[in-house]
């Protein structure tokens, strides 16, 4: 059994903790450290330890020398790195949130003291560890439909989550949150295609997009500034606060009123209203006069050393939130969506006659991965991604063999270094060309 400290009490740390609970022989947890006093105490009475285990930071908890096994670190984006480097000297191994960094010099540090301390570091793709992609990765290394030649993903990101977390939200602006829509959302993406290409170098990155939607041009005539304080079309708005937040209060509850996440009886009705009627509230603002500076629409464009081209589109406001991909191999195509939890393996079918009526011209086999709520509810979010990552952890730091889905840090680099490419490619507009570890535009 390993003992863990929770490194930033958020939902995503507690989510991936939450294992302690339901494997209580491979993971305890015993300590916290977290400026806010709700959520250590929370921490500390549900996983049951001492007020000696509670620190006001990582870096007062790094400062007492190494007291457990591993850190669970799911600080904010913009905190990795500054969070994680005392905890790495003091000893520790660590579950690291993604994205692990926000720009190529933290990159750098991180990777560095990694080297350096020689502790393990795990990035949280939690999408490598659901079934849909672990299932599609097994069929690449198994060669079933050859190289690789294209890759086609996209991620559509629905209209309640995008304002919620983009235009509204801690994610509003890349001049604050340090981390731009396309990392926060889409590296899980842009890791999956580096990871369906291991051991491929990228050549050269591409990528276009912009605020197409959720912008001041966009708003009616008459709106006011504040859903709930001075909008005439409030009621029949669907970017209203009420009929987003208000009418379905589960929905990024603990975005919307933070500081009821951990003492949920204090979110009522009247709480929850009355937060949303004040316009210091960041979601108290009308949807199309924020000061967001995020894209809602960016594709991406990579070509990979061996030739291969691939796309990813991130798409915002959309109606169902979903991910889809598609590879091109040699010898025969993968196709699916990620939330029906299926998808298709084709190949060239050339029996003979196989152009009579109602014959296909390829063979084609479903893989059926089950329901997903099944799969959500035995190993949390992400397509019961999160848990199964957890317990890899465990597996991976008590020294067993890493499973496929095992997204060490120097494996997680790639990915990171073309989302800040495609970044930099956007607001250039200039190709990215990947030399050396690096990306530049070519001169
Ligand atoms: N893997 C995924 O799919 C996925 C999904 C959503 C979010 N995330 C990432 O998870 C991370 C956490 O998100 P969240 O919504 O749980 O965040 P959160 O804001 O709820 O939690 C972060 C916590 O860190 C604490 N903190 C701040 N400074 C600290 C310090 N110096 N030492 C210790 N704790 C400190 C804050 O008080 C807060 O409680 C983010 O990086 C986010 O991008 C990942």
């Amino acid at each position: 059994m390993l003992t863990g400290i929770i490194v930033g009490a958020g939902h995503r740390a507690l989510g991936y903790a939450e294992l302690a609970k339901i494997k209580g022989e491979s993971l305890k947890i015993v300590g916290v450290a977290d400026p806010l006093p709700e959520r250590r105490k929370y921490t500390r009475e549900y996983f049951s330890f001492g007020e000696d285990m509670c620190f006001e930071s990582a870096e007062d908890l790094a400062a007492r020398g190494k007291l457990a096994d591993v850190i669970i670190n799911g600080t904010m984006d913009q905190q990795h790195v500054a969070t994680s480097i005392p905890l790495l000297e003091a000893g520790y191994d660590m579950l690291l949130e993604k994205p692990f960094a926000v720009n190529e010099a933290e990159l750098q540090l991180l990777a560095d003291a990694v080297k350096r301390t020689g502790r393990k570091v795990m990035i949280c793709h939690v999408l490598r560890y659901a079934p849909f992609y672990a299932e599609i990765k097994k069929r690449l290394l198994n060669g079933d439909i050859g190289r690789i030649l294209n890759i086609q993903s996209a991620e559509h990101v629905s209209y309640h989550h995008f304002s919620a977390c983009y235009v509204r939200g801690k994610w509003s602006k890349h001049s604050e949150c340090g981390a731009s829509s396309l990392l926060a959302k889409c590296c899980h993406d842009i890791d999956l295609i580096t990871w369906f290409k291991s051991g491929v170098d990228p050549v050269s990155v591409d990528s276009m997009g912009g605020i197409n939607f959720f912008n001041a041009a966009n708003a009616p005539a008459n709106a006011g500034n504040y859903c709930l304080i001075d909008c005439p079309l409030e009621h029949t708005c669907d970017f209203s606060v009420r009929r987003l937040h208000l009418d379905n209060p589960v929905r990024w509850r603990s975005y919307i009123w933070p500081k009821t996440a951990y003492c949920p009886e204090a979110n009522t009705p009247e709480y929850r209203e009355a937060a949303l009627k004040d316009p210091a509230h960041p979601h108290a603002r009308c949807v199309w006069k924020c000061d967001n500076d995020q894209p809602d629409t960016q594709a991406v464009m990579i070509t990979f050393a061996d030739g291969t081209v691939a796309t990813h589109t991130m798409a915002a406001n959309t109606s169902r939130p979903l991910r889809k991909l598609h590879i091109v191999g040699t010898d025969g195509e993968i196709e699916g969506v990620f939330d029906d939890n299926k998808f298709v393996v084709r190949r060239r079918d050339l029996t003979p006659g196989h152009l009579l009526p109602g014959q296909k011209e390829y063979t084609e086999e479903e893989i059926d991965l089950g329901d997903m709520g099944d799969t959500t509810g035995a190993f949390g979010d992400h397509g019961g991604g999160d848990l199964r990552l957890a317990m890899d952890f465990v597996e991976f730091v008590a020294g067993g063999t890493p499973s496929i889905s095992c997204t060490q840090l120097s494996d997680s680099i790639n990915g990171h270094l073309i989302v800040f490419a495609a970044d930099t490619a956007l607001q250039d507009e200039k190709r990215q060309f990947y030399k050396d570890g690096k990306f530049t535009p070519r001169s």
